[in-house]
């Protein structure tokens, strides 16, 4: 999993990319899009909600609530939270 802070926000995002097997996060944030690019072949994800935004990935990647709570980033996967 990728987490990405922008401001008071974190995003988490799976970290592989839906197009090849390459780890989004040693990609680049883009604040404007709020989005992560995959750093082989420029695909740009949302990371609200994990939508392929650029060619050539065209398929999701799964995303995850988070929240902040004191010095612990809690991450709500699809069967519960974990720290
Ligand atoms: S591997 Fe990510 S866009 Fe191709």
């Amino acid at each position: 999993m990728a987490l990405v802070r922008i401001g008071d926000q974190v995003h988490g995002i799976d970290d592989i990319c839906s197009h090849a097997e390459v780890s989004l996060s040693e990609g680049e944030v883009d604040l404007e899009e709020c989005a992560l690019e995959c750093w082989k072949h420029g695909s740009l994800f949302d990371l609200r909600t994990g939508e392929a935004l650029t060619l050539p990935a065209v398929r999701p990647v799964a995303v995850h609530a988070v929240t902040v709570e004191g010095d612990d980033v809690l991450v709500e996967l699809s069967g519960g939270r974990s720290r």
